[in-house]
């Protein structure tokens, strides 16, 4: 049976989705309490970067229900999903080939929050534009991108196009964050940073749902690690557990002798 904690702040249920009669998503059932860090596992195609995407509304489910701090969320639209206090970054982030670094983090307040559109020439306007500059400075600051804030956001480097998609998901200042593989193709120094920037974040309260195959930072980072396995999540452990799961090492290894775990949760 599946165990709910009774404060689910991002509760997905029985979530299936195919593409053609590609299964990728099967009975998919989750829940994340407030604060929790999870890391979401997984061999590459086990359906990670989908399940994200049809939690933050950019795939439509086939079945199934996503649920965010009590309100239902699978049939709503992905910019008005925002706008409830989850944001999410993409595993291979493109950027506008005309705008600034600086430029594209701005635009995503404006994506967030809408209010440049309607309050141009105000002065609440000019206030709130202040505000999010500000704002993008100093996230940009954190996440070493001032010396490139003034070049083409599509001319940086991959592993800078990575952080720039961490700045633009926190400009929407969620409550809910969820990462699509964030350090892969960054420099191992910079991997620190993420890891303190992201440790600061939970401090204050963010929730937080990590798609990442290395497991230093899985070790490092999460509260809790599900594991997907060919569309079915075959594990809900601590990340010290993750080793001796039978049902981890059969997805990773395919091992034989692997016990049926029970369910998300267990
Ligand atoms: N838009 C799509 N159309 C058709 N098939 C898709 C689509 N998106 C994903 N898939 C398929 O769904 C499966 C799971 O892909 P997904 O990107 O979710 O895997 P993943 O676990 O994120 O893998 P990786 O670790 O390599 O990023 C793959 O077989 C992929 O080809
Ligand atoms: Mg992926």
């Amino acid at each position: 049976m599946n165990r709910t904690p009774a404060n689910a702040f991002l509760d997905i249920r029985s979530v299936a989705k195919a593409f053609g009669g590609n299964q990728v998503l099967e009975d998919v059932s989750v829940q994340i309490a407030p604060g929790e860090i999870v890391g979401l596992l997984g061999p590459n195609g086990s359906g990670k970067s989908t399940l994200l995407n049809v939690i933050t509304g950019f795939t439509p489910a086939d079945a199934g229900s996503v649920h965010f701090d009590g309100r239902r969320i699978d049939r709503v639209a992905a910019h008005r999903i925002v706008r409830t206090g989850m944001a999410r970054t993409f595993q291979l982030p493109s950027m506008p080939a005309k705008m600034s670094v600086m430029e594209v983090a701005m635009a995503a307040a404006t994506a967030h929050h809408g209010v440049f559109d309607t309050l141009v020439g105000t002065a609440r306007a000019r206030a709130t534009e202040r505000a999010a500059r500000d704002k993008a400075a100093h996230l940009l600051q954190e996440l070493l991108l001032t010396p490139v804030r003034d070049l083409p956001a599509a001319a940086i480097s991959g592993g800078q196009k990575k952080l720039l998609g961490i700045v633009c998901a926190l400009m929407a200042e969620p409550r809910m964050l969820l990462l699509d593989e964030p350090t892969a193709g960054v420099h191992p120094n910079l991997r620190r940073d993420i890891v303190a920037a992201l440790q600061r974040l939970n401090a204050q309260g963010m929730t937080l749902v990590i798609v990442e195959h290395d497991m230093h930072f899985i070790r490092d980072v999460c509260t809790r690690c599900v594991v997907l396995d060919r569309g079915s999540i075959v594990a809900s452990c601590r990340p010290d557990e993750l080793a001796s799961n039978d049902r981890v090492l059969q997805a990773y290894l395919g091992t034989a002798g692997a016990k049926p775990l029970a369910t998300e949760g267990a």
